[in-house]
C-alpha cells in the first residue's frame, strides 16, 4: 500500500488543497492529510476545528485520512508509514520556500521525498489567509471553499 502524506495548516481547508488532494490519490492508495497543531502562525480556528473542517470537506473523496500531527513532519511521515510527501507549488513565490522545506526535510530524513503538484489555473491564487480576509470583508468566496469552511468563517466575524 502507497501512503503519502500531506502536511499543512489547512486554516482552513480550502479548495485549491483538495485539487492537490485529489491529485495525490490518483497516484497514491492512501493519502494522509496532516494536519499541524503547533506553526509558527497564530491560527484563526483550533487544532480541532481544522480537523473537523478537513474531514468534513474531504468525506466524499476515497483514500483519504485525516491526522493531526506535531513535531517533525518527517518523524510524522515515518510513523505513518509514508515515504513520501505531498506539497502544493502555487506560483513562483512559493518555490524559494517549497525547496529549503523539501530541503531540510530530505536532510532529516533521507528516505521522506518530496512530490509537488500544482493546483488548477482557478485556485493557483488562493492561499488560506486571503480567504480568511475576502469572507471577513463581505466578500463572495463561494467557488473558492467547501461550504462547510464558509459556515465557519462566517461563524467567526
Ligand atoms: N491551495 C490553497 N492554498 C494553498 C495551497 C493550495 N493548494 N497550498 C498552499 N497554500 C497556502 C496555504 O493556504 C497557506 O496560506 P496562508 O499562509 O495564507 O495561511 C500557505 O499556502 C502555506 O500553508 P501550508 O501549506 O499550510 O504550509 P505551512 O507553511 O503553513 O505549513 C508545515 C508547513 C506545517 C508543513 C511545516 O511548517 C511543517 O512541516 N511543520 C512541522 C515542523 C517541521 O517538521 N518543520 C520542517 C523542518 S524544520
Amino acid at each position: 500500500m502507497k501512503t503519502a502524506i500531506y502536511p499543512g495548516t489547512f486554516d482552513p481547508i480550502t479548495n485549491g488543497h483538495i485539487d492537490v488532494l485529489i491529485k495525490a490519490t490518483k497516484i497514491f492508495d492512501q493519502v494522509i492529510l496532516a494536519v499541524a497543531e503547533k506553526t509558527d502562525k497564530e491560527t484563526t480556528f483550533s487544532t480541532s476545528e481544522r480537523l473537523d473542517l478537513c474531514r468534513e470537506a474531504t468525506k466524499d473523496i476515497a483514500g483519504i485520512k485525516v491526522v493531526k500531527f506535531d513535531g517533525l513532519v518527517v518523524d510524522f511521515a515515518v510513523e505513518m508509514k509514508a515515504e513520501t510527501m505531498i506539497r502544493g507549488l502555487r506560483a513562483i513565490s512559493d518555490f524559494e520556500y517549497e525547496l529549503s522545506l523539501s530541503l531540510i526535510n530530505e536532510k532529516l530524513n533521507s528516505k521522506i521525498s518530496t512530490i509537488f503538484f500544482v493546483p488548477d489555473l482557478k485556485y493557483l491564487y488562493l492561499s488560506s489567509s486571503l480567504i480568511r480576509q475576502v469572507v471577513a470583508l463581505g466578500g463572495n468566496a463561494k467557488d473558492l471553499i467547501p461550504d462547510c469552511v464558509l459556515k465557519a468563517l462566517l461563524k467567526k466575524k
